[in-house]
Formats: structure tokens, sequence, C-alpha cells
């Protein structure tokens, strides 16, 4: 089998304990499917920040650039929050997402049945819930200039949301055609009753839309569809939306499946490259005591296999093992209804790497 290079850029807080899972779970699947993979990990983020002076360091960017995938954990932390712009882990986050041409941010939020007990949200309204998030993710008002100056009533900040129509039409070509793949039911979601980037967004989905006339098309204004993913979270199928709306609207989705220590996400451009993450952050109120949830990193193991190499087997017996594992009533912390039973990082990782054995 050829070797693939997967970049490890593990970061901050939690991230390097659920990476080191996702990691046993790569091996595994070497071990049971034959796959080869060249590990090799570089600096990023707040760590990055202290040992290198800069939180997306050249030779890491170019690590990057050379492996088939990224494997990244989370970045970030009081440490470093009150830090200039430049000296923050989340620009490098952004950095590294606009300088491989990652625009498009796939975050599905599934309901395993086992753990819709640990949901805040009543059974009867989850029942059946499958949807992806597809979220914009190099441009808007993350990307847009930013300044701070003088105004007449004192201090001013900007933040400008700049969309062009290419950018635009990229990421709602991905979301039909993802559409297309599963109930081929797609929510547009926007702001178009206020801002202008979103009546650009509006235009241009209505003008795409006829390429898939089997998709059947909602346009849904942004503060509704927070209320929707509550209401009628399984009437979604799958939703495309701006940078910033859709990385709020995930959060919103994870407590659907119960916690955020749940979803995972790929970062694509136009080809199979692509960014692996939980969608999650460096959690630094539980960092360093080893009850953080790595189910989120090890299914985002199972989309890399999926998107960017094709290994659908080895996809299906990650997932069917964290399945496995969950049904038998083992819990992390964050999805434990009885806390005083809750099992470890490493403990979870270890009983899906048997389970992924014995299946
Ligand atoms: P967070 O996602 O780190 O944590 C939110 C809450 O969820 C916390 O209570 C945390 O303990 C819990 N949680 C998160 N992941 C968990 C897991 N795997 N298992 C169990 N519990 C989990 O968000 P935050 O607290 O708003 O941000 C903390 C830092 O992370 C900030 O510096 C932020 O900028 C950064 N961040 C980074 C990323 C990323 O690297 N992709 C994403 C989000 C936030
Ligand atoms: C995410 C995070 C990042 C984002 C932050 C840390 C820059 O919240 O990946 O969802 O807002 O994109
Ligand atoms: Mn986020």
């Amino acid at each position: 089998t050829e070797v693939k290079k997967i970049a490890v850029i593990a970061g901050d807080g939690i991230g390097p304990e659920v990476v080191n899972e996702a990691i046993k779970v790569m091996k595994k699947t070497e071990e049971l499917f034959g796959l080869r993979f060249e590990f090799e990990e570089g600096l990023f983020g707040g760590i990055a920040i202290d040992e290198k002076g800069t939180p997306l360091p050249a030779d890491t960017l170019d690590m990057c650039k050379r492996a088939d995938a990224v494997l990244l954990g989370a970045v970030g932390g009081p440490k470093w929050d009150n830090n200039s712009k430049e000296l923050r882990p989340e620009t490098g986050l952004l950095g590294i997402r606009k300088e491989l041409g990652l625009f498009s941010n796939i975050r599905p939020a599934v309901v395993f049945d086992c753990l819709m007990e640990a949901s805040t949200l009543k059974p009867e309204v989850l029942e059946g819930t499958d949807l992806i998030v597809v979220r914009e993710l190099t441009g808007g008002i993350y990307f847009g200039e930013k300044f701070r100056r003088q105004g007449e009533a004192g201090e001013e900040a900007v933040d400008t949301c700049v969309y062009n129509v290419t950018e635009v039409e990229r990421i709602v070509r991905q979301a039909f055609e993802v559409a297309m793949t599963r109930s081929k039911r797609l929510a547009s979601v926007d702001k178009a009753n206020v801002l202008e980037t979103s009546r650009l967004w509006r235009e241009t989905v209505n003008r795409i839309a006829p390429e898939y006339p089997e998709v059947e098309l909602e346009h849904v204004l942004v503060d509704n569809c927070a209320m929707q993913l509550l209401r009628r979270p399984s009437s979604f199928d799958v939703i495309v939306t701006e940078n910033m709306f859709g990385d709020i609207l995930s959060d919103e989705a994870a407590m659907l499946t119960g916690s955020i220590g749940m979803l995972s996400s790929a970062s694509l451009g136009e080809g199979s490259y692509g960014l692996y993450e939980p969608v999650h952050g460096s959690a630094p109120d539980i960092a360093g005591k080893g009850i953080a949830n790595p189910i989120a990193t090890i299914l985002s193991v199972a989309l890399m296999y999926r998107l960017t190499f094709g290994y659908h087997e080895a996809a299906d017996r990650i997932e069917q093992a964290v399945k496995q594992v969950l049904d038998a009533g083992h819990r992390t912390g964050d999805i434990a209804v009885d806390p005083s039973k809750a099992i470890g990082t490493t403990e979870m990782g270890d009983l899906i790497i048997a389970a992924m054995a014995s299946s």
C-alpha cells in the first residue's frame, strides 16, 4: 500500500490529548487493513507562539503542504487571550485554512440513538437527526479588514464582511453536491433581510439552484435557523452558510448530538486534500486532566479516510466501533448521565481500538 503522509498539528489544551487517541486509531487501521501512514508533527497555535514567536511557523505550514492530509487538535487558551492579533493562536488557525485554500468546512451532526439521553433536548425532537453544516471557511467577517480608529465618541473598532461571487459560488456548489449524495434537501442560511453579503449569497444560490433540480432548496434567515434547529432538527439535511453563521450554528448543532465532544469536521478545497479537526476548541477548563472526549477527533479520522483517501472500509470500522462502545454504555464526562461512572480520554480510545479489532 502507498504510504500516506499525515501532518499532525496537535496544538494546545486538550488538542494533544485527543489527537493521541486519533493516531492510535489510525495505527490500528494500519494493522487491520494494511494501510500505511507516515506521521510528522509540527508546532502550531499557542505552543508555537511560545517556542517560535508565531502561531503558524513557516516549517509547520510547509509540512502541511507536503502532506496528503492534516490532522489538527485545537488551539488557544487563557495564556494568549490578551495577545495582539498576530500573536494569537486563533490567527494561526485562520492562516492555515486560508494558506491551504480550505474554503469548505463540512461538519456532520449525527444523533446516536444511545446518546439521546445525553442531549439537553427531548428524544422525540432528536429522533432521526442527521445533518451536515457546510460552512464557508476562508471569507466573510473573519477575513475582512479590521482596524481601530478614533471616532467622535471615542475609540471605534471596525470588522468588515466581504464576499465575492466566486467565493459564494464554489461553496454553494459543494453544498449542492453534498446534498445530492444524501436526502437532497438544502437549507441556505443567511441574513438577506439586513446584510448585502447575504443578498449576494441568496442571489447566487438561486442562480445555481436550477443546475440541481432534484434538490429541494429552502432559504432560512439565520435567527430563524437557530430556532428551527432546536424545534425540528431532523427536518434538516444539508445546511450551507457563511463563515460566522456556520461557526455558531455548528456549535448549536453539537448539542443535538449530546456534546461538542462528538462533532467532527473536514476542511476541503477543490481537490481531495483536507484538514481534519474536531469542531471543539482547546477546552482549557478540562485540559491536562485526561477527561476530554476523543470521539470528535476519532470521527474526523473517519472523515479523512472517506473524503481524502477513499478508505471506506476502514472508515466504516471506526464509526461502527464508536457506536459499539457507546451502545455498551461507555461515556466520557461530557456525555455521561452519571458522571461518577465516566471514563477518561485514553480509556475511551482503548475501548474504541478494541472494538475495531473485534468487529
Ligand atoms: P471549547 O470548545 O474549547 O470548550 C467549550 C466547552 O466544551 C468547555 O466547557 C469544554 O470543556 C467543553 N469541551 C470541548 N471539547 C470537549 C471534549 N472533547 N470533551 C469534553 N468536553 C469538551 O470552546 P471555548 O471554551 O469557547 O474556547 C476555548 C479556547 O479554544 C479558546 O481559546 C478558543 O479560541 C479556542 N477554540 C479553538 C478551536 C479550534 O482550534 N478549532 C475551536 C473553538 C475554540
Ligand atoms: C472553530 C473555531 C474557530 C473559528 C476559532 C478558534 C478561530 O471556533 O473552528 O469553529 O471560529 O473558526
Ligand atoms: Mn467554533
